[in-house]
């Protein structure tokens, strides 16, 4: 049996969305706090399926957890240097956060390789690179695709990172903060989500300067201690509430958001022609605004405009005035989307690294499949605003990301219904 999300298009949206805490900080957040020696406790943990894999793996180590509404408490205080091989590993890409997590806890450990969506290749030389730099040796079974990663001692050192990449920024954090000695990560990434995970560190004892620029230093530190932390709200949610107003609402409050997080993408919506007020800590989008403009788009780095925005926002492209261009320079094969928009009427021709998308196109139901996590957000905007019933396939890459979508698109008027077909 396989789930499918079916949205009946054309109903306006009006009303308030309060958006969760950041997925991409969450899934880091967790492996971070075993590095404690006493319990955590984290609020605002979205209700999505990468939160149960981690359960499961906390569970598999012996570490004590509790999930209570969006509350997480985990007590780490008799956890076990247990290899991580079951198949809950493959669940998410986050599962890698336990590389360092657990090197830094215990100088060792024995994991399988991580999963996650599939978006070209997703390689973690740059996480290794840094475990090497502090004095893990590292291994790697080919039958069993696992690796074991030990050290006599973790000693700080300085990392340069060829890439800024926010996977092994935040790995080499964790394996640090308890190594001997200072470790500077150099071309470290800046994305909100790092300032997170730092945090929590620090108050978990850590000492760590300079996150959110170039260079984080990090001073090691013998013992962590339990905390508390509530999380950040999810950028990525924010950003697609915003499209999906944008798309198909006519005055949609997006509340819980940090405006500052999602400037590029508000510069966007705006060079767009969408109209939006933020007021504190909503945004107001009045939509859907007729001629949409034609926007170049080009995915950076933090502060740029955020990869995992360009397949929700080439959904909106479809119905701008003229031709629209998205440039991908994170994951260079993140266009399985545009198959399934194409299907569904759109006009886009995707070439290398780039597609082009040709609009106004009229958008009207079919059976797609999302492909990956924010493919599967691009066809629900697709939906919402296709003529006809839009059913979506492989749902499991929705729910591993999105809290609760179908309930908050409902709420505020969408037609969606889920049941379970033989596939
Ligand atoms: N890269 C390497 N070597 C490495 C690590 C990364 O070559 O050792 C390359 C990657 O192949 C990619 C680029 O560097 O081309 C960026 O990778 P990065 O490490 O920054 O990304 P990530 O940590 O794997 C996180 C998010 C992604 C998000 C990216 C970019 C999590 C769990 N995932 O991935 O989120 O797209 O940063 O912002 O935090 C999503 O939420 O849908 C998602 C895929």
């Amino acid at each position: 049996m396989s789930k499918v999300i079916a949205i009946e298009g054309g109903y306006k949206l009006n009303g308030t969305v309060r958006i969760s805490g950041a997925k991409n900080a969450t899934v880091a957040l967790i492996p971070a706090a075993v590095l404690a020696d006493g319990p955590v406790e984290i609020l605002g943990v979205p209700e999505i399926s990468d939160v149960e894999a981690l359960a499961i793996l906390l569970r598999e180590l012996n570490c004590d957890v509790s999930i209570k509404g969006d509350s997480i408490r985990l007590d780490p205080s008799q956890m076990e240097d247990i290899p991580l091989v079951s198949d809950a590993v493959n669940k998410l890409r986050a599962s890698y956060y336990f590389m360092g997590a657990l090197l830094g806890k215990y100088k060792r450990v024995k994991i399988k390789m991580p999963g996650g969506c599939y978006l070209g290749p997703r390689p973690i030389d740059l996480h290794l690179k840094g475990f090497k730099a502090l004095g893990a040796n590292i291994t790697y079974d080919e039958v069993e695709e696992t690796y074991l990663l030990e050290a006599d001692e973790l000693v700080g050192h300085s990392i340069y990172l060829d890439f800024a990449s926010v996977g092994a920024t935040i790995n080499i954090l964790l394996a640090a903060v308890k190594a001997k000695g200072r470790t500077i990560i150099e071309n470290a990434a800046k994305e909100p989500e790092i300032i997170d995970v730092t945090n929590l560190l620090t108050k978990m004892g850590a000492h760590i300067r300079g996150v959110g620029t170039d260079t984080i230093t990090i001073d090691g530190v013998e013992h962590l201690h339990g905390t508390f932390h509530e999380i950040i709200p999810d950028r990525i949610e924010a950003g697609t509430f915003l499209i999906i107003a944008a798309a198909a609402g006519e005055k949609v409050i997006v509340q819980n958001v940090i405006p500052q997080h999602l400037e590029a993408l508000i510069s966007k919506l705006k060079e767009m022609g969408v109209q939006m007020d933020v007021v504190g800590d909503s945004i107001i989008v009045y939509g859907p605004q007729k001629p949409l403009k034609p926007v170049h788009v080009k995915t950076q780095i933090y502060p740029g405009f955020a990869t995992d925005l360009q397949q929700p926002l080439t959904t909106l492209l479809t119905q701008a005035d003229g031709k629209s261009s998205v440039k991908e320079t994170i994951y260079i094969e993140r266009f399985l989307h545009c198959e399934q928009l194409n299907k569904m009427g759109a006009h886009i021709d995707v070439d290398r690294a780039s597609s082009a998308i040709y609009g106004p196109t009229k958008l009207h139901g079919a059976r797609v499949q999302a492909t990956d996590l924010r493919c599967g957000a691009a066809l629900i905007i697709a939906g919402l605003i296709g003529e006809g019933k839009t059913e979506i396939m492989n749902v499991y890459h929705i729910d591993r990301g999105y809290d609760n979508i179908d309930q908050k698109l409902i709420t505020l008027g969408a037609h969606i219904t889920r049941y379970e077909i033989d596939a």
